[in-house]
């Protein structure tokens, strides 16, 4: 994927200078130059979250490197949603063991970012001591300082304050895709979903001022991209701090309206505050892309209780009923949780007949995973794990064949893609439709990425579509 940097236009201001002052650093004199490498784990958050401490490195001097072993600064951003996201960062960790790497230090400083810098805290340094920095999400405003202290030769730094107000926002952001823009609204969450690890990885709730998102998405089309994605766990929670007070469905449309932006899309929204007045947004302006994702987690009213997630099942496909009375189609895409504490075959079979109910147009699910000091985890009534796995597939398969058929409708229809990559052959293209479906296409036009381009479906998966350019 080709890169991009952005920088913001205050950032070019008068006065901007002043706080780009980059100090002679002992780690860079040490080290012959000051290089970083950083990989993300989990959601699009932490994609973006990455996007911004990189921005804060480049700020500071630091350069990009694509692989670790270039890298003086080797951080991961990391995931604790399930445990198994969590394992990872410990594998890659232990590749940094000074006892494999015959007890040379090579000089590296290795930095531990995210959920899971959050939720071990301080007990990273004992599992992995040549680990150097450890920061969760809510302190990194912390950053510059924490970066500052190890460069002068501190040997352990700590970020893991969650009790901020504050939301990350940064000078700099050095932004991976080159058309598509992620813009963090909101920050942690106050829900309290009793399987869930983010609000004590990502803190409380807090919102960003509608005029500082509204700025900088100007900016973003005046350097050229035409799709916003705004991003927050839940992200249609958003409360305006500023005088202004905009309601989220209000920030929408204001986004929209920018000058430059094609297509603005929000991830993820809470089923219990979709109101209609989002659905109304969505239909009066196209800029709004038709797609909403709408976790449901579970289908039984008694396990979605127990989950503390404040909506039943009726209350859910409500909402489903209000989206497919909008205008214009909005599809609608899902997460699941299978083998909840609890969860009976009987409940299982209310998720498999709001499946039916619901007709997503995409879902993802996942099997339940115990995370630690979250309610859920101290709950009896485990699901054995071979039973999670057999619903999952099921779960799994009923959808596919969903998804099939409901592609299979858009054969013939021509939709607009925004044109993402370009396959090996030549002649083939891949881009999304407003609905977020990936639509793979021919056309015997060269240049095409970051096109707008109209395409008629011609054929149709369970996970994607295929078609050519429409030349009419
Ligand atoms: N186990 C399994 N899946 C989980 N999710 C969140 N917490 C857990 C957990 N403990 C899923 C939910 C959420 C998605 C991002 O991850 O479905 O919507
Ligand atoms: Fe986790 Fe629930 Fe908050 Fe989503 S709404 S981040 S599942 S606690």
């Amino acid at each position: 994927m080709a890169e991009s940097i952005h920088v913001p236009l205050s950032a070019l201001l008068p006065g901007a200078g002043a706080r780009e002052t980059l100090p002679a650093s002992s780690l860079g004199e040490l080290q012959g130059g000051l290089t970083f490498y950083i990989e993300t784990f989990g959601c699009q958050m932490n994609e973006h979250d990455s996007e911004k401490v990189a921005g804060v490195l480049v700020r500071r001097g630091y350069r990009q490197v694509a692989s670790p072993d270039e890298a003086r600064l080797v951080f991961y951003n990391t995931c604790s949603i399930r445990e198994k996201a969590a394992q990872k960062v410990f594998s890659r960790l232990g590749e940094f063991n000074p006892k494999n790497n015959f007890g040379r230090d090579s000089g590296k400083r290795i930095g531990v970012l995210g959920c899971v810098a959050q939720q071990e805290g301080e007990q990273i340094f004992e599992r992995a001591p040549w680990v150097s920095l450890v920061c969760g999400s809510a302190s990194y405003r912390k950053l510059p300082l924490l970066l500052a202290r190890l460069e002068a030769g501190e040997r352990r730094v700590t970020g893991l304050e969650t009790d901020t107000d504050e939301t990350f926002e940064t000078e700099l952001t050095r932004r991976d895709h080159p058309f598509r823009a992620y813009l963090t609204i909101i920050e942690g969450c106050d829900k309290a979903c009793a399987y869930c690890v983010v609000p004590q990885t990502r803190g409380p709730e807090r919102s960003r001022a509608s005029d500082s998102v509204l700025r900088e998405v100007q900016e973003l089309a005046e350097v050229g991209y035409t799709e916003i994605q705004l991003l927050g766990q839940t992200v249609n929670s958003y409360r305006d701090p500023s005088n202004r007070h905009l309601t989220f469905s209000e920030l929408l449309l204001a986004v929209a309206e920018t000058p430059g932006i094609r297509r603005v899309r929000f991830m993820t929204s809470h089923p219990r505050d979709l109101g209609s007045d989002i659905v109304e947004a969505i239909d009066a302006s196209p800029a709004l892309c038709d797609h909403v994702h709408l976790p449901v987690q579970a289908g039984s009213t008694r396990v979605l209780r127990a989950m503390q997630r404040t909506y039943t099942r009726e209350e859910y496909l409500e909402k489903i009923s209000l989206i497919r009375r909008a205008r214009r189609p909005i599809s609608i895409t899902t997460d699941f949780i299978v083998g909840f504490p609890g969860e009976t075959e009987r409940d299982f079979e209310e998720t498999l007949s709001l499946l039916d109910l619901a007709q997503f147009d995409g879902a993802f699910s996942f099997q339940y995973s115990p995370r630690p000091h979250t309610p859920a985890a101290a709950m009896a009534e485990a699901v054995p794990e071979s039973e999670k796995l057999q619903r999952l597939q099921v779960l799994q398969e009923r959808q596919r064949a969903i998804q099939w058929q409901r592609n299979q409708r858009l054969r013939g229809q021509v939709f607009e893609v925004l044109v993402e990559g370009a396959s090996r052959r030549e002649t083939q293209w891949t881009g999304r439709t407003s609905s977020n479906r990936v639509l793979n296409f021919t056309s015997s036009r060269t240049d095409l990425l970051g096109e707008y381009l109209r395409v008629r479906v011609t054929g149709a998966g369970p996970n994607s579509l295929t078609g050519e350019e429409n030349s009419e």
